[in-house]
C-alpha cells in the first residue's frame, strides 16, 4: 500500500517528508496594504508538519485584486511580511511555496487602480459570480465582477515581466518555491479556455499553442528564476467556477499542458477536481467531482513529474485509496487543515479531526478561528474551536 508518510521529492531538487499538501486557502488576515504578519507566520508554522504548504493566493500586481485583503508579493513591506512566514515555516522544519496569480477579469473597479476596469482576454464579463470588493459606500461585500477591458498585446506580454518580478520577489520572501494558479476562471485559465478566449493575436484562441503562451511564457519565466524543480501549476481542468463556460477542446488543452509543463521539468501539477457552481467563496457549494481516471493516466502519461489531488478528501483512507490508484502523488487537503494545525499526525494516528466554524474562514476577527486551534492532546482537546 502506498503510504501517506512516504517522503517525495519534486523536481529532483525538494525533499519533502511526506505527501500531504495543505492547498491554497485565503484567509484575509493581512495588514494594511495586503501585508502578511507575524498571525499569519504563527498560522503557517503551526502546520509546518504538512509535506508541502502552498500559501494562500498573492497577487502578482495592484491590478491583480479580486478579492480585498489578499496578500500581495509586490511591495518591499509584502516582501518583508512574508519573510516572516517562511522563516518561522522553515524554523518549523516545513516547505512552503508561495501561490501567484492575476485574478483577469475576476475584479471589481473598486478594489482597481484608478477605478479603471478589470483587465480581460476579452470583453465578456463572469456574469453569475462575484468578487469581494467595495459598494458605492465603502462597505466591502460579495459584489458582481465588473465589465473587463479587453487587453492590448502588448500587455499581455508585459505581464510576463510583472510575473518574473514576482518570482524574484518570492525567492527573496525565501519561499521554497511558487506555484502558478492557472485554474478557477483567473486570468491564466481565461487564456487557455477555447469558449472565452476568442482573440486573435498571438495570445488568442485559435489553436492551442496560442491559448496556452500566456502560461507557457509565465512557467518559463518562473523556471528562469527558481529552476524548473521549484515550479508548480495549478490547474481545473472542466471546472466552471467564476462563470467559466464549457470548454469543448479541455481535454485537449490539458494534455498539451501536461506535455509542454513535462518537457520544462516542472516539478509539480495540482490538479483541482472540486467545483464550484456560480456565486461567490462565502456561500458556494463545493460539489465533489469524480476524477476521471482515462483522463488522469493520460495526464500521468504526459507529465513525468509530481502530481498532486485536491478535491474534498477528509480521510487518510479517501487518500491512501487515491494514491494506491497510481495516479496520483501527493493529496491536499483544504479545509481539514483550517481547524487542524497537527493534520499530518493526526491523520498518521487515526486521531480525531476537529470541524473549523465557516464563519470565521474569512474575517478580519485575527486569530479567532485562525491560530486559536489546539493540536492534539488526548480527548479532551478534540473540539478545538469548532
Ligand atoms: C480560488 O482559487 O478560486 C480563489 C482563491 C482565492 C480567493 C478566492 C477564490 O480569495
Amino acid at each position: 500500500m502506498v503510504s501517506l508518510f512516504e517522503s517525495q521529492w519534486l523536481g529532483g531538487t525538494v525533499q519533502l517528508k511526506n505527501r500531504i499538501v495543505m492547498p491554497p486557502m485565503t484567509r484575509t488576515r493581512t495588514s494594511d496594504g495586503d501585508v502578511p504578519n507575524a498571525l499569519i507566520a504563527t498560522y503557517y508554522g503551526q502546520r509546518a508538519t504538512a509535506g508541502l504548504i502552498v500559501a494562500e493566493v498573492a497577487d502578482v500586481a495592484p491590478s491583480s485584486k479580486g478579492y480585498a485583503k489578499t496578500p500581495g508579493l509586490y511591495t518591499d513591506a509584502q516582501i518583508q511580511g512574508w519573510r516572516l512566514v517562511t522563516d518561522e515555516v522553515h524554523r518549523k522544519g516545513g516547505t512552503i511555496f508561495s501561490q501567484i496569480w492575476h485574478v483577469g477579469r475576476m475584479a471589481h473597479p473598486s478594489l482597481m487602480p484608478n477605478g479603471e476596469a478589470p483587465w480581460g482576454v476579452t470583453e465578456q464579463p463572469a456574469e453569475n459570480s462575484d468578487v469581494f470588493a467595495h459598494d458605492a459606500e465603502g462597505k466591502l461585500g460579495y459584489m458582481r465582477a465588473g465589465k473587463p477591458r479587453r487587453l492590448e498585446t502588448e500587455e499581455v506580454s508585459a505581464l510576463v515581466d510583472t510575473f518574473a518580478q514576482a518570482f524574484a520577489n518570492a525567492r527573496l520572501a525565501g519561499f521554497d518555491g511558487v506555484e502558478l494558479h492557472a485554474a478557477n476562471g483567473y486570468l491564466l485559465e481565461q487564456f487557455m479556455n477555447s469558449a472565452l478566449n476568442t482573440r486573435t493575436d498571438r495570445y488568442g484562441g485559435r489553436s492551442v499553442e496560442d491559448r496556452t503562451r500566456l502560461l507557457m511564457e509565465v512557467v518559463d519565466a518562473a523556471v528562469r528564476e527558481l529552476g524548473p524543480g521549484r515550479v508548480g501549476v495549478r490547474l481545473s481542468p472542466f471546472g466552471y467556477f467564476n462563470s467559466m463556460p464549457e470548454d469543448p477542446l479541455a481535454e485537449e488543452t490539458l494534455l498539451y499542458v501536461s506535455k509542454q509543463l513535462g518537457r520544462r521539468g516542472v516539478a509539480y501539477i495540482h490538479l483541482l477536481y472540486e467545483l464550484m457552481p456560480t456565486g461567490n467563496m462565502e456561500t458556494a457549494e463545493f460539489e465533489k467531482h469524480h476524477i476521471d481516471h482515462a483522463v488522469l493516466a493520460k495526464v500521468r502519461a504526459a507529465f513525468p513529474g509530481t502530481i498532486i489531488w485536491c478535491g474534498g478528501f477528509t480521510s487518510r483512507e479517501q487518500a491512501e485509496d487515491a494514491l494506491g490508484t497510481g495516479l496520483v502523488d501527493m493529496i491536499a487537503f483544504g479545509r481539514p487543515y483550517i481547524g487542524n494545525p497537527d493534520l499530518a499526525e493526526r491523520l498518521r494516528h487515526g486521531w480525531p479531526l476537529a470541524v473549523a466554524d465557516r464563519s470565521s474562514y474569512y474575517t478580519r476577527r485575527g486569530e479567532v478561528g485562525f491560530t486559536d486551534f489546539p493540536v492534539y492532546s488526548g480527548d479532551s482537546a478534540v473540539q478545538g474551536a469548532a
